[in-house]
């Protein structure tokens, strides 16, 4: 038996069984390798070892494509990892390959049945075993904008796509760029999943929940790309080669109207001192149809089986501090999501104004039935057909050459290519 006592933290960790003399340790895979996303995942390490662990971490540069490459190569070799961030369908389908550990035990004494967000539970439990420790919820969905751009023409934040490219074409206009933007194959497809999804909220759930290629080759989804061409109109000569918190820095200095991304904008803003209200605006990104809408994205950590009883002691560990709302308060505030926990009041402990009307928005989404999972962001399909949509949606973006109704059909070749 092995008491463990979170120091600085305060947590009080359940006592946990071990036979043996265990230490607990952990290697964890992530995909958080600089900025505020290496900070938040810091603080993971430090309550870790506040509460007599040993913490390591393997961080993957770039975005989750590298770090489920690595993680493939890693299982592959002989060598799975202790931890690892995975989300969405890749949870589901590691965990059919036997490898992954089974936290029933951890998330019945910790009562998760009673606390996770019911919008998470069926991915982190994919055949109705906990599988998967989810440390927050992302959401996609925000537009950024400069008070500074808006308020020197006296416009407003936008809500629907027409009123968007109007504005766009006035802040062209005036010598302005109007979106901020840095290409990649995961930012392009982040703009392309909210196009989708606030022109046509059917077309998205088909095209990109379901894989449906009918719905990939329809006329809405020409018009998708036809609205994501405008965009690119939009954007400056600069997208290749520039990071996200680049774009969002031009956006909150007034050099751009308009940025398109997650909430871990929130994380970065906050980081480089970037004020709410002043130095930018959060809004959901345009809709057509009346309402409150989220495009959900969930961070969260998978175990894979070990030998090394350390290894094991580390993974109850990490589970049970994942949970805590100690760690769902400390990282959330950090990454700019909101916590997986339905029982954190974000009225305190630092939660900025975004964030609290993130949640406002989920709840609200969940109401009027318009939440869904994030293509762009790994939580609708598996790797393989999200990664061959991605490469159509950038190469679109990359060649005026392309039309909207040659993309669309790409699309869908390329998911039927996958088999
Ligand atoms: C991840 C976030 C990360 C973002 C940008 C998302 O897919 O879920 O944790 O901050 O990508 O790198």
């Amino acid at each position: 038996m092995k008491t463990l006592i979170a120091g600085a933290s305060g947590i009080a960790m359940a006592t946990l069984a071990t036979g043996a003399q265990a230490e607990p340790k952990t290697n964890m895979m992530h995909q958080w390798a600089q900025g505020s996303e290496a900070a938040a995942i810091a603080k993971l390490g430090e309550m870790f070892e506040a509460a007599g662990g040993t913490w390591e971490q393997t961080a993957i540069s770039g975005h989750t494509s590298n770090t489920l490459a690595k993680l493939r190569s890693d299982v592959v070799s002989g060598n799975a990892p202790a931890a690892v961030q995975l989300k969405g369908p890749e949870i589901a389908e590691w965990n059919a390959t036997g490898a992954t550990a089974n936290l029933d035990e951890v998330a019945a004494a910790e009562g998760w049945d009673d606390v996770v967000a019911p919008e998470l539970v069926s991915v982190m439990k994919p055949t109705g075993n906990w599988v998967a420790a989810p440390m927050n919820i992302h959401r996609v969905n925000w537009l950024y904008s400069s008070p500074k751009i808006l308020g020197e023409l006296g416009l407003d934040v936008p809500k629907t796509w027409d009123e968007f490219n109007a504005a766009c074409d006035k802040i062209v206009a005036a010598g302005h760029t109007c979106i901020a933007h840095g290409a990649a194959d995961w930012s392009d497809s982040t703009t392309f999943d909210s196009i989708v999804y606030g022109m046509d909220i059917d077309l998205y759930r088909a095209a990109f929940q379901e894989a449906d290629v009918d719905a990939m080759r329809s006329q809405g989804m020409i018009d998708a790309f036809a609205q994501l061409r405008k965009m690119v109109g939009y954007m400056d000569d600069g997208i290749n080669g520039r990071s996200w918190e680049q774009s969002m820095t031009m956006t909150m200095t007034g050099e751009a109207a308009f940025f398109l991304m997650g909430d871990w904008t929130v994380a970065s803003a906050n980081l480089a001192g970037f004020v709410e209200g002043e130095d930018y605006y959060c809004h959901q990104t345009p809709v057509n149809w009346d309402g409150d809408g989220f495009i959900l994205n969930a961070d969260s950590v998978v175990f894979f089986n070990q030998k090394d009883e350390d290894y094991i002691e580390g993974q109850k560990l990490l589970a049970q501090i994942i949970m805590s709302p100690e760690f769902q308060v400390t990282f959330n505030v950090a990454k700019g999501s909101i916590p997986s926990r339905t029982d954190v009041d974000l009225s305190e402990g630092g939660f900025t104004q975004c964030q609290q009307k993130g949640l406002e928005d989920l709840k609200a989404s969940v109401e009027q039935g318009t939440l869904v999972r994030s293509m762009a962001h790994n939580m609708t399909v598996l790797q393989k057909y999200r990664g061959a949509m991605m490469e159509v949606i950038t190469e679109f973006v990359a060649d005026d050459s392309i039309t909207p109704e040659e993309a669309a059909n790409q699309l869908a070749d390329a998911v039927e290519l996958q088999g």
